[in-house]
């Protein structure tokens, strides 16, 4: 299990212990996925001997197995419990990893039990996330393949005259056929809205001359797959086909630029200075990918700022875009990952311009 590698970093680290609330930090360290847990509390306590206690609601008793566990029902209070499993496990205050997304009002009645010096879980726990072995990459290169199915999928379908909101739903009904779910909302933008890097699907009909982006993905054994494609229905504006070279350009220059050793800044680079020798760099909001992996977004980022030097295992997407405010734009997007010191696609669907 994961948990032991976190406890040997705590220990080279100086931390006393961990609280761990439930989430993709969790699921990495103890292959445990508790399903809504909601307001809830739910911790792994966590100290830098090695011991460790669960403290669970009492509809996770068929789930949470192998672990010393204590269940709290509706009605009791679950904080005395955790005071009692902190002092089991020695842990009057100190210096602990606190998940960083757990609920405010969780952290804010567990400051009440000791005086805990929080720093978060993230720190060290993304050092492990960061590099994906074998089977990480098998499973991301699953979601990967998922993705590009539906796209395959959706050139098939009529969809002039649909609105974006209808597209999204039979993108993401596609994607559940053939994964676990969507790794996150899916995003269609059509027309002048492709102006707008995270647009909201609207009411808006797609219609004949649009560019419409479609940014999706799947999630599967916990892993996601990201990817964007750029489509046209009937002839799109010049500017558009223009734009839309330049963005290829940008997406396949980053791709090669790929290689273990680099910083991620780099790869970063490769896109921007494309997209700035044509002109376009004020338009080129956003940085140039994230890494992936059971979140959709996490470390390494890609971008200008991206210190992070590249090594075997890495996953991250490359995904230049161009908006242009009144006009629209264009987005390519590919999950990569850094294979025998190379930059590998695990999206392979079609990145050249298709008109429908
Ligand atoms: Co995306
Ligand atoms: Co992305």
């Amino acid at each position: 299990m994961r948990l032991e590698k976190l406890i040997s970093l705590m220990k080279d680290q100086g931390f006393d212990g961990a609280l761990i609330s439930p989430g993709t930090n969790l699921y990495y360290l103890t292959d445990l996925h508790l399903h809504e847990v909601g307001e809830r509390l739910t911790v792994l306590v966590v100290n830098a001997r090695g011991e460790y206690h669960f403290l669970a609601p009492s509809l996770y008793e068929n789930v949470i197995r192998g672990f010393p566990v204590t269940f709290w029902r509706d009605g009791e209070n679950p904080y005395e419990k955790l005071a009692w499993i902190l002092a089991e496990l020695q842990l009057p205050g100190g210096r602990l990893l606190i998940e960083d997304t757990m609920r405010a009002d969780w952290l804010i009645n567990i400051l009440r039990l000791e005086s805990f010096e929080f720093h978060p879980l993230s720190s060290l726990v993304k050092e492990l996330r960061m590099r994906k072995d074998r089977r990480e990459i098998k499973l991301m290169k699953h979601a990967a393949t998922v993705a590009d199915r539906v796209f395959e999928e959706l050139l098939g379908w009529n969809i002039s005259g649909i609105r974006e909101r209808e597209l999204a739903l039979k993108i993401e009904l596609a994607v559940r056929e053939l994964s676990d779910g969507i790794s996150f909302e899916p995003i269609v933008a059509s027309g002048e809205n492709a102006a707008n890097p995270h647009h909201a699907p609207g009411d808006r009909r797609i219609r004949k001359g649009d560019l419409v982006i479609l940014d999706y993905g799947a999630r599967y054994k916990g892993y996601c797959s990201d990817i964007t494609r750029t489509i046209a229905v009937g002839q799109p504006d010049e500017r558009l086909v223009e734009i839309y070279n330049v963005v290829k350009e940008a997406q396949e220059r980053a791709y090669r630029a790929v290689r273990e050793g680099i910083k991620a800044k780099e790869v970063d680079r490769a896109a921007r200075d494309t997209i700035a020798g044509a002109g376009y760099e004020k338009y080129f909001t956003h940085r140039t990918g994230h890494g992936l992996g059971l979140d959709v977004h996490e470390e390494p980022y890609i971008g200008p700022e991206g210190e992070v030097v590249l090594e075997e295992g890495m996953t991250f997407t490359i995904e230049p875009g161009i908006y242009v405010p009144g006009l629209g734009g264009v987005r390519i997007e590919d999950d990569v990952a850094v294979i025998d010191g190379k930059g590998k696609r695990l999206t392979r669907a079609e990145r050249e311009l298709i008109v429908l």
